[in-house]
């Protein structure tokens, strides 16, 4: 079958002709409609990131993923042929806690697997099989933008944590607050944006930043989703003296988070999904006021990655949310889409005013 290979740590990829998916009696065999393009998957091209799984020089790139069920293993109860179906992206070490109780999210041993990243392939590919424990069930009348589904887990699991923070203050007198929740979204790729779409329909107040003037499809969204947008490409200080009670850091830039420190209001949580490079090159931070504000306003600093199965659900309740209030909002997310021919433009080009780039493969071509 076709699949698209690199070879972490060796930066390139190319599309070729891989072997069949081994199926068995506990496996369904999923065909893939189509993957979305990240900026891992982008990273892992580009020789940053990822691990080939063992024994193999090569890996299957892809873990934002959409299917539709083929075949269903004898032993397998609960999906039919022609299901859709995205499937999680993490597989647990099988030792620690929390990876024995489903939520390999918080692995503690890092002996955790991701497929399409580290250790196990992915799903840029024509055909891939898997147990049910991985497979999310999607209706099909979310058929349009389900691909969305992965990043909106991590998204998902991001914002549980900010507000598991937030709950800290949930047992005061006073609480719930009279105002909503002042948030920021910094990015407005995928994450940031689908962000911003879970933080407003919850209720929050939301200002979204990138480095782009207001003529870009994001800005257009943010408008019609009632956020503020605001382009930050000369600083921070485009905000004014705003600052925020939740921050959903989705850039990955480590200046900027340090820099967003200073935009907490007091007993403000920052909450970082972005991952920076790991280069070592050093930058001057003012460590000593950062960290006295911190403390000296209750301030919070969580990062967050991955997510799990309950994630998944709650994404696939957002997006019915999210087309009850907002009509396609969420669909418009999806600004491009390529057979996996095209694999060049979103992998290696420029990454541009796009905000979510998804490759098609054959059995989802329009
Ligand atoms: C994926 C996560 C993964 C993380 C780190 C992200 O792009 O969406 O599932 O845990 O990369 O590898």
């Amino acid at each position: 079958m076709q699949a698209l290979v690199v070879s972490p740590p060796a930066p390139g990829v190319t599309l070729r002709e891989m072997p069949e998916p081994e199926m068995s009696a506990e496996s369904v065999l999923v065909e893939v409609l189509e993957c979305g393009i990240c900026g891992t998957d982008r990273d892992i091209v580009a020789g940053k990131y990822g691990t080939p799984p063992p024994g193999s020089k090569e890996l299957i790139l892809g873990h934002e993923n959409l299917g539709q069920v083929r075949e269903v293993g004898s032993r397998v109860s609960g999906f039919s042929v022609g299901d859709l179906v995205v499937a999680t992206v993490r597989r647990g070490c099988g030792s620690c806690r929390f990876c024995r109780s489903g939520h390999s999210d918080f692995c503690e041993t890092g002996r955790f697997t991701e497929r399409g990243i580290n250790g196990r392939h992915g799903y840029l590919a024509a055909r891939y099989a898997e147990v049910p424990e991985y497979l999310v069930k999607v209706p099909s009348a979310l058929r349009s933008h389900a691909v969305l589904l992965e990043p909106l887990s991590v998204v998902e699991k991001a914002v549980q944590q900010g507000r598991a923070v937030r709950g800290r203050f949930d047992a005061l007198p006073g609480f719930p607050p009279e105002r909503p929740l002042r948030a920021l979204v910094t990015g407005t790729g995928a994450i940031g944006m689908l962000a911003a779409l879970v933080l407003a329909s919850e209720g929050c107040s939301v200002v979204a930043v990138d480095r782009h003037g207001a003529d870009t499809p994001a800005a257009a969204l943010l408008a019609r989703i009632g956020a503020a947008h605001v382009d930050t490409a000369a600083g921070l200080a485009a905000l004014g003296a705003d600052r925020f009670d939740l921050i959903l850091e989705a850039s990955g830039s480590p200046t900027l988070d340090f820099d967003l420190l200073g935009r907490l209001a007091p007993n403000g949580t920052i909450v970082l999904t972005g991952i920076p490079g790991a280069d070592p090159t050093a930058f001057p931070v003012r460590g000593g006021a950062l960290l006295r504000s911190l403390v000296l306003e209750n301030q919070v600093l969580v990062g967050s990655v991955n997510a799990n199965r309950t994630h998944f659900e709650r994404g696939l309740a957002h997006l019915a949310a999210f087309r009850e209030r907002w009509g396609d909002v969420a669909e418009r997310l999806v600004t491009e889409r390529r057979p996996i021919a095209e694999y060049a433009a979103p992998l290696l080009g420029k990454a541009g005013a796009t905000i979510k780039s998804v490759l098609t493969l054959p059995a989802g071509a329009p």
